[in-house]
């Protein structure tokens, strides 16, 4: 009898969470999408608002041309900036003539004929972060205009979060809360009937992580990142504590990247090495038109995104952390380990740590090692070393 139940209500489950996709039922996910934590580009980082459809387009190509887009990175992402200042007399909004004189939907099928997807940002409040028109109170209307336009990824970020608010608070008692705000356009992208992946962009506040899984595909663990070691290192200790929240459909997203942004290329490779670990979604914040081989080089490292993009979806926990040593572990579905070995400091040191498994790739170099009972290395400052770990 309880057998019974339990087939009957994983059946029920799988038509439910299967609705979306047609893919294999996910174990976590409100709309059956971001089976695997997404992977794309997004212009903030690199442009600030100053978007253009050429950039898009250009970028678009880029991607295609330097095997971006091969190596699994998909969604190109239009952020803030893109909006014309005020809705059209239907209160439609429309895009700023002059950066997008073709207009979005002309944008999304360059795109899309690129074998890429395209986002889009808006905002879960009375305006942008830039100062352009947010959604709040027109969240039907706009889901379906994206729909329209050919639009499969919503960034929905968090400024002028009720009538009376200024862009990164709110007197007491004027926010819309959070939850609902969310709410309304997660049912919007649903009812809209395209599959629409939607970004949670609340920048960590209100423990966002306990609750958005059943909300949006990702969810912003934190503030702005910046192109420096110490914003990364902030962000990975804001982050790292939150795994048990994600899975398959629903992820942290500690932001984008800021590879080929100004850090040193180990600082680089160490962003990549803890958003890996992490299962981050990967979004390129560089200019990727001007981009540095080594900056393609280390983006396209496929034991790197292998980690990251890991069916079971399991983020790595810390299980060491002693004087800015940490060492981290995350369990991979063919049964493989994950394990990093971060040197937080300024100088190079020692780190060692019980091995889960017989033999240790350094997936950065391809080097194998057979390892006795323990991985050991020393790790220069500033450093993150990883290792795919066979039992
Ligand atoms: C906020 C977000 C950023 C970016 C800007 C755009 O700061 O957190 O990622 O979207 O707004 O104005």
């Amino acid at each position: 009898m309880v057998v019974r139940l339990a087939v009957v209500l994983a059946l029920l489950l799988g038509v439910l969470v299967g609705e979306h996709s047609g893919a294999a039922p996910l174990a976590r996910g409100y709309n059956g999408l971001a089976g695997t934590p997404p992977m794309g580009w997004n212009d903030y980082n690199a442009y600030g608002l100053d978007v253009t459809e050429e950039l898009v387009r250009e970028t678009a190509d880029t991607m295609v041309a330097s095997g971006l887009r091969d190596a699994g990175y998909r969604y190109v992402t239009i952020d803030d900036g893109w909006m014309a200042a005020t809705r059209d007399a239907h209160g439609k909004l429309r895009p700023d003539p002059a950066r997008f004189p073709h207009g979005i939907a002309a944008l999304a099928a360059y795109v899309h004929a690129r074998g890429l997807k395209l986002g889009i940002y808006e905002d879960a409040g009375v305006h942008t972060c830039g100062g352009l028109p947010g959604s709040l109170g027109h969240e039907r209307d706009d889901a379906a205009l994206f729909a329209a336009w050919g639009v499969d990824y919503l960034k929905y970020d968090n400024c002028y979060a009720g009538p009376g608010c200024a862009d990164h608070s709110c007197p007491d008692g004027a926010e819309v809360p959070a939850r609902d705000r969310y709410a309304r356009m997660r049912d919007a992208l649903l009812a809209s009937g395209r599959p629409i992946v939607f970004s949670i962009c609340s920048w960590g506040t209100g423990d966002v992580a306990r609750w958005a899984a059943g909300y949006g595909n990702l969810w912003r663990t934190t503030g702005d990142i910046t192109a420096t070691y110490a914003s990364l290192v902030s962000i990975f200790h804001q982050t790292v504590g939150l795994g048990g929240y994600a899975g398959p459909g629903g992820w942290n997203d500690p932001d984008m990247l800021e590879v080929g942004n100004g850090m040193t290329a180990l600082e680089d490779r160490t962003e990549l090495t803890l958003w890996a670990a992490l299962a981050a979604p990967l979004v390129i914040g560089t200019d990727l038109v001007h981009a540095r081989s080594e900056t393609i080089a280390a983006l396209t490292n496929p034991g790197v995104i292998a980690i990251d993009q890991d069916p079971l979806g399991r983020p790595a926990r810390l299980v060491s952390a002693t004087n800015g040593l940490d060492v981290l572990s995350r369990p991979l579905a063919d049964g493989d380990t994950a394990v990093v070995l971060f040197n937080e400091t300024d100088t190079a040191a020692t780190i060692t740590t019980p091995s889960p498994g017989h033999t240790a790739t350094d997936v950065w170099t391809g080097a194998v090692a057979t390892a006795n009972g323990e991985i050991r290395a020393n790790v220069p400052a500033h450093g993150a070393m990883l290792f795919r770990v066979r039992p």
